[in-house]
Order: structure tokens, then sequence, then C-alpha cells
């Protein structure tokens, strides 16, 4: 890394004395009274008042009638996928996924736990190409998934950095083709969106729902996740595959493969001492994206893009990105990178350098699904079909690979939201420095 400290474009910038986090916890002392009477009324397991307080609450906050606490939204979504699947294709033997042989189209910009359990349970994913107005699935490339794989039954869809996907239009085409979503709400607890004229939250918008409470996320359980649904049926099979799967009998007795996934009451405790914070967390990270948009807007980038008609994000990560023209050269390796300065141009690998360099925690894009190694081999749909290939000098089109570019150009800021304005404002100048 350059010695950014000595480097007379940031004269006079002094590093942060604590570090500045891309998103931490943030407690506010309630989760210590439901996590001490947990350990006072011995309710120290995976049952307890905590767990069925909190699956109450969530399901009230968000709208729909169950939630059901798991042990985090890795968890939830393979339990969704898995309950999808069998609705799809049946009971899998105890040794086989439920989707064998059956492909499953999925987001391409979102954090691999999303698509994962897509593997776990034998399935092949196929990835859809992202848009540029919200980052997240194109439903043009969605529409031409169809149009090659018409098979398909199984979407699955995240809202990334907390900010809802043109969920209508997905909804829509999967209606035409009889397939269902599985949704992942992981990042966006208490996004808002418009769909058919009427305002509902994320997490409500698939057939099978997860979020995520993460150490990273909008509100934390330390760990944590629930799967969301207004089908009782789907809840207590979810209910059941999260604690091994038993059967109502005197002795353990299973028919189906289960799992380890519950929920600890302490961690229901600390998430139901946050819940009641959430609105004031996306007001602070709000704050903070409008900062950046403001601090940032004379320099040549913009700010990751919401549909400002239809959706209210959560505002859970500040993104940026850099018009192609100041983009200064950039490579990137499989674990390394390389780039270099250039006057009126910068990069993210260089401002994600640079802000480290004086004690603050930026990331690169999601790095795509279908850029992944693990996934390289699978197939990735664009608005114009097929993306592999496209490299080939024969072929015509512009080979756009809008997730690519996204990865490219932009970088998570750091939008911890107990970062002071004084902060941020440090952060914005050190940005402006990189493109001295
Ligand atoms: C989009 C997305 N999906 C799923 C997950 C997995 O959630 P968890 O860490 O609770 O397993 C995360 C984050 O961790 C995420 O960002």
């Amino acid at each position: 890394m350059k010695d950014f400290k000595n480097d007379p474009r940031f004269a006079g910038i002094e590093p942060f004395k604590t570090k500045i986090w891309l998103s931490s916890p943030t407690m506010h002392g309630d989760e210590q009274k439901w996590v001490d009477e947990a350990i006072q009324t011995n309710w120290v397991s995976t049952v307890g008042e905590n767990i069925d307080a909190i699956e109450k609450e969530v399901a009230d906050y968000i709208g729909v009638k169950y939630a059901v606490a798991l042990s985090c939204g890795t968890a939830a979504l393979h339990l969704a996928t898995r309950l999808a699947a069998e609705k799809l294709y049946g009971q899998a033997r105890p040794d086989a996924g439920t989707l064998a042989g059956h492909r499953v189209f999925c987001s391409d910009t979102t954090f691999d736990a999303s698509i994962n359990p897509v593997a776990y349970e034998d399935g092949e994913a196929v990835f859809i190409d992202t848009e540029y107005d919200t980052w997240n699935m194109s439903p043009e490339a969605l529409r031409k998934a169809f149009e090659l794989y018409p098979e398909v039954r199984l979407v699955v869809v995240a809202h990334l950095y907390g900010t809802p996907g043109k969920m209508e239009e997905i909804k829509a085409i999967c209606d035409e083709h009889d397939a269902l979503i599985i949704e992942d709400a992981a990042e966006s607890l208490g996004a808002k969106y418009r769909l058919n004229g009427r305002w509902v939250e994320t997490g409500t918008l698939g057939g099978y729902n997860c979020i995520s409470f993460n150490g990273n996320k909008i509100i934390t359980g330390s760990a944590g996740g629930m799967f969301l649904t207004d089908s009782l049926e789907d809840a207590n099979k979810v209910r059941k595959w999260s604690t091994q799967s038993r059967e109502a009998a005197p002795w353990y007795q299973h028919e189906e493969i289960g799992y380890n996934y519950r929920m600890s009451n302490i961690i229901a405790g600390i998430v139901r001492g946050q819940l009641p914070y959430l609105e004031e967390h996306i007001n602070q990270k709000r704050a903070i994206w409008e900062r950046y948009e403001e601090g940032l807007k004379d320099l040549p980038v913009k700010m990751n893009p919401w549909d400002r008609e239809n959706s209210i994000p959560n505002f859970w990560l500040s993104c940026m990105i850099i018009n192609e023209d100041a983009m200064a050269p950039m490579v990137r390796g499989e674990q390394d990178y390389l780039y270099v300065s250039e006057p009126g141009k910068s990069s993210p690998q260089e401002i994600l350098d640079a802000i480290s360099a004086f004690g603050t925690e930026g990331r690169p894009i999601w790095k795509p699904m279908h850029m992944q190694p693990i996934y390289r081999t699978h197939a990735f749909i664009t608005a114009e079909g097929n993306g592999r290939g496209k490299s080939n000098a024969y072929i015509e089109g512009t080979g756009a690979d809008v997730g690519a570019d996204i990865f490219r150009r932009g970088l998570c800021l750091p939008s911890d939201n107990k970062m002071t304005p004084e902060q941020q404002d440090r952060i914005i100048e050190i940005i402006h420095r990189c493109f001295r």
C-alpha cells in the first residue's frame, strides 16, 4: 500500500484516533436487560420468552403472520430454499438435495450466503445480471433467462445494501412463469417498497422471506436470522427442521433430515433490545447517505441509486461509483490489486487504501457471484442473453456486464451510524484528495 500519510495530496489530514467501521453493532442498553433476565431465569437455551417475544414483534413490524427465529440469515435462507424446493420437486432422499438436477435463477451482485443454499441442496445457480437503477437483479435479464431456461421455477432475489430491487417487475415475470421467489432481505430490514400502489416492508415480497441479525446489519443479535411467512404450515415446517426434525414421539424419531438452526434465547434477547431502535438506525444511516451525497457532489462520482418513487431503502451501506472517465487505471487479480494515481482521477482500491491509511473501513462492492472462482462454470445471463464468452473478438454486441462494472467502479463507504458528521467530513475530504 502507498504511504498516504506522507503523500503531499493528503497534507494536513489527521488519522482517526479510533477506527471508523463500515457498519458495527450499536447497543442501547435494553439488550442487557433481556439477556440478564434470560440468565437469571435460567432460560439459556433455544427456547424461552425472548424467542417467543421477538418472533411476534418482528412479524408485527414487518407485517407477516409468522416469524421463525433461527441461528443466522444463512440458516433461514437454507430452510427457505429447501422448503421452496420441496414444494416444487417433492421430498428428497436423506442423502440428496431437494434441488438435484434443477437450475435456480439467483441475484448476482450479492453476498454468497444468498445463493449458497442452492448448492447445499444440490441445485445449480444461474446468475442474473444486475441493473444500474437499484444495483439489484435486472428484470430484463431475468426475462431473458426464462427464454433460455423456461423450465426454471425458483428465483432467489436479494436487496443489495438495503435498497429494494425492482420487485413489482420481478414478481410479475415470476408469476408469468409460475416460479416461486425466495426473498433475501438480510441487508434490507426496515426498507419499504411500493408494490402495486401499496407500501410494504422488504421481507414480505417473496413466497419465502429471510432476514439477518448478523453483527454488521442494521440491527443485530450478534448473530441470528429469521424466516418470515404468512403460512402457518411453512412456519411450522421450518420450526421443525430447525430443531432436528423431531417427530411427535416419546423418543427421538425422525422422518426427515433435520438441522440445529434455532436461535438461542440469549441472542433473541439482544435482538429484542435492538428492534425498538431500528427506525433510529435507519434515520442515522439515511443522514450518512445524504451527507455523502452532498459532500461528494462536485466529484465525478455518484451515490448508490434507489427508486425514489417506489422505495425507501434502510440505507444500510452508503456506496459510491466513479464515473468511467474519472477512473484511474486499476486491475484486480484473485487476491491482489494494482492501481496508479492520475490527476483528476481515482479508483476504488486507491480510495479504500487512502481511507484505510487514516483509520477507516470501507469495502469493495460485493464481487458478483458469476465472477467468483467457485461459480465460474455456472451460467450467467445478462439483458442481452448468455453473458459468458463475451470477450470473444468474433462476437458482436456490447458484452455489457453490469455487475462487473459496478464492482470495478464502485465501493462501500464507511457507514457506521456512530460516525459523527465531523468524522464523515474528514472521510469526504480524503476522497476529494484522491481525485487531486
Ligand atoms: C445478502 C445477504 N444474505 C445473507 C446473509 C447471511 O446472513 P447471516 O450472516 O445472518 O447468516 C448476509 C450477511 O451476512 C447478506 O448480506
